[in-house]
Order: structure tokens, then sequence, then C-alpha cells
């Protein structure tokens, strides 16, 4: 396994008129390639915060963030929105999907600035689709599709730019537990393709999804106890 990021004392704050409301405090988090890590905490804990960071969602504040070697206090814009686009597959809990667009085009939609051909481009479509066990609904818009289908076209989306990770933030809490689970099982399975995720949850059903766990608290990483795969 070789680092995917190295994070050092993050610290992050948000501005509210005159207040602070301080949401990471001192976390060190180390990734490696492959893992299927689960950040997980309550509600207010900062785990969307944190996933942002890693994520370049967010700008530094204080602290580094190494990504496969790459410091991203020092990236230029141009270098930001590369690896954005190429590197990082995010997920968000609203799945974020355009309602106009069937769910081929919405995972089409991210590939388009790629520089791929377009037979490359939907062969993409066509495989992430298949690997998160849509294939047959690649013309179906997401209004006429379940919450778990929409989060399966979120996951292709992801998945279709070959990233180097998949950033998930609470990717079933708008989902039912039998929804929930297909979703972990779904994610689970990139795994196995050698894809590294990395989730937040508030629930504990995640945990049995995981190869690693840690915990986080009022912005601070709790010291880890073990994943299960
Ligand atoms: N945009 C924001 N403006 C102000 N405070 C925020 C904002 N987003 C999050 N927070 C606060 O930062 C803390 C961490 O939030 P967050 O990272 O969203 O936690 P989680 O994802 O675990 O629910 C909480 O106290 C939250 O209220
Ligand atoms: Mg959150």
């Amino acid at each position: 396994m070789t680092n995917l990021y190295e994070c050092s004392d993050l610290n992050f704050a948000y501005k509210l008129e005159k207040q602070k409301v301080k949401a990471l405090q001192g976390v060190d988090l180390s990734v490696q390639s492959g893992e299927q890590l689960l950040i997980i905490g309550p509600s207010g804990s900062g785990k969307s915060t944190l996933l942002n960071l890693l994520g370049l969602i967010e700008p530094l504040q204080k602290g580094e963030i190494i990504f496969q070697g790459q410091s991203f206090s020092r990236l230029s814009e141009k270098e930001r929105n590369a690896i954005r686009r190429f590197k990082i597959g995010f997920i968000f809990q609203s799945f974020l999907l355009f309602e106009v667009l069937t769910a081929a085009e919405n995972v089409e939609y991210f590939l388009s600035r790629q520089g791929l051909s377009r037979s490359e481009r939907k062969k993409r479509v066509a495989d992430a689709l298949e690997a998160v066990g849509i294939g047959d609904q690649a013309h179906k818009r997401p209004p006429e599709m379940s919450g778990g289908q929409r989060q399966r076209v979120a996951i292709a989306r992801a998945l279709a730019k070959h990233p180097a990770v998949i950033i998930a933030d609470e990717p079933t809490a708008s989902l039912d537990q039998k929804t929930s689970r297909d979703i972990l099982d779904v994610l689970k399975s990139l795994r196995t393709q050698g894809v590294s995720v990395i989730m937040s949850s508030h629930d504990p059903l995640a945990e049995s999804y995981a190869s690693r766990i840690v915990h986080i608290m009022d912005g601070q990483l709790q010291s880890g106890k073990g994943g299960v795969l």
C-alpha cells in the first residue's frame, strides 16, 4: 500500500458574523491507498468539514494535506482543478444529480472535460453504471428513480472518473436501512476493484463495511478502533 493522504494538524473554523465556530482541531490522519476508511461521529462533529478539505472543496486554513505526494497548500488553481477533475470522486448525501439529465448523461457530464474520446466516455459510463448495478437504468432521469438508484448514479459518476479515491459524505443518510445496506455493499465492492474509499457516517451500520474506522468528536479524531474487513 502507498500513502494516499497524509494530513497533519488540520484546523478549520467557520466565521459566523463575529463568532468563530471551530469545526476541526488538530486533526492528524493518514490514509493508505486501497483502504476503505470510515469516519464516524455524531452530527456536527466535523465529518463534512474534514471530507471537504480532503476533497478540495474547502480551502486549508491551518495544517497540511499531502495527497499522493502533492502538498495541497502549494497547488495552483490549475492543479487544484485537475485533482478535483481526475483524482477525486465526491459523493454527497443529497446525491446532487441533474434532474433533467438521464443517469447516463449525469455520469458522462463530469467526463466531458477530461479529454477522453467519445467512445471511451461511453464505455466508462456503461461500465460505471454496470458496476453499481443499474446498467439497465441508463435512460432514466433522477425523478423517475428511487433514492437508492439515485445514489448509485452518484457513485457511478464518481467512479467513471477512475479516481484515486472516492469520498462519500454520509452516502446513506437519506436512505432506509435496506437501501443503505445495498449502497454500502456497492461501495464495498469498489474496494475489491482497488478503489480507495473514505466515507463518513453517523450510523453504526456502516462499521461492518470499513477496513478501518476513526471516530470524530467535537472536531477531534479519537484514537482508532480497528475495522472488520
Ligand atoms: N457553513 C457553516 N457555517 C457555520 N458553521 C458551520 C458551517 N458548516 C458547519 N458548521 C459547524 O461546524 C461544525 C462541524 O460541522 P460539520 O463538519 O458539518 O459536521 P458533521 O458533518 O459531522 O455534521 C458544527 O458545529 C457545525 O455547526
Ligand atoms: Mg455532515
